[in-house]
């Protein structure tokens, strides 16, 4: 893999992808069998959190213990720079320590500073804009439980922001057919928009029964996202009737899987009555997250 960092999927190929889901299968069938691979023996991940986690946080810290190396939990709270030190300046410092970085944050930029000024390999934990961890493991997952991604028809009902971006992007890449329902205040920016207006296997719709049409595999998130718990009230209103539940499943495609990144709302983008017939699926996804993220620690730290 010629990547350095994993900032974002727009940067990668559909080769990239693929090679990091070949090698998390692989990790996996390892990890499964009690096979050790201390690729990572000697190797410490810095883990910068500005927003809450437990999926990327347990994830990312057992992947890189089962990998061999350590991992850091960096806390905001505890940081220098939660009080203002500059990125640039961070990036320096911790790439005199460290063999690599994972941030979780709200700007997108503040990601690709810590690229451009340190010297190590980013990963994005989720920004504001994206969120590609998540989504390698959701495509390891849908390649696990339906045999292969290409040609499959995606689902992703709710907000524009970082995991419907993230989905558009990897899904079209991989060579999915997209579609998306959002309210028209919620649409993705420009920059996904202009991206997915190279395929022609991406539509957006306003009413989700469209978007469900023939899915394979349907995804949703929450209506609030971290950092904009000021808008819920507001939020709640206006995603009212963008939910995953029985009606719209009924016109899917049979066997269609229901994804959720989680945490989940019941009763709000999916019912408790879906979400429990798709559990084994949606848990399977967040056991991935570890997979995946490992086959990208292996691919960007093991050089
Ligand atoms: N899906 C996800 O990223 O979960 P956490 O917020 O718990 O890390
Ligand atoms: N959209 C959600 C995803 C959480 C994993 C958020 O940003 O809070």
């Amino acid at each position: 893999m010629n990547q350095k960092h994993l900032l974002k999927l727009l940067d990668w190929s559909k080769e990239d992808i693929i090679e990091i889901l070949d090698l998390a299968a692989k990790l996996k069938y390892e990890n499964k069998n009690g096979i050790k691979h201390e690729i990572l023996k000697g190797k410490t991940l810095g883990m910068i959190f500005q927003k809450s986690s437990t999926r990327t946080r347990v994830s990312f810290e057992t992947g890189m213990y089962q990998l061999g190396g350590q991992a850091l939990f960096l806390s905001n709270r505890d940081l220098q720079i939660g009080r203002g030190e500059p990125v640039e300046d961070t990036a320096r410092v911790l790439s005199r320590y460290l063999d690599g970085i994972m941030i979780r944050t709200f700007e997108q930029k503040e990601v690709e500073d810590l690229a451009k000024y340190g010297s190590i390999p980013i990963i994005n934990g989720l920004t504001d804009f994206c969120h590609p961890c998540q989504v390698l493991a959701d495509l390891l997952t849908i390649k696990e439980f339906k045999g292969k991604l290409e040609g499959l028809n995606m689902c992703f009902i709710g907000d524009g922001n970082n995991m419907m971006n993230s989905l558009i992007v990897g899904g079209l890449k991989v060579g999915m057919n997209v579609k998306v329902a959002c309210p028209k205040d919620y649409r993705p920016p420009e920059i996904i928009l202009d991206f997915a207006k190279q395929y022609d296997n991406f539509e957006m719709y306003e009413d989700p029964q469209k978007a469900a049409i023939g899915a394979d595999v349907v995804l949703t998130d929450v209506y609030t996202s971290m950092g904009q718990e000021a808008e819920s009230k507001k939020r709640l209103n206006d995603f009212n009737g963008y939910q995953v539940n029985k009606e719209l499943m009924q016109v899917t495609n049979p066997g269609a899987m229901v994804l959720h990144c989680l945490p989940a709302h019941r009763g709000e983008e999916i019912t408790a009555d879906v979400f429990e017939a798709h559990a084994d699926e949606i848990f399977e996804e967040a056991e991935n997250r570890l997979h995946a993220q490992k086959a990208v620690l292996v691919a960007l730290l093991n050089k």
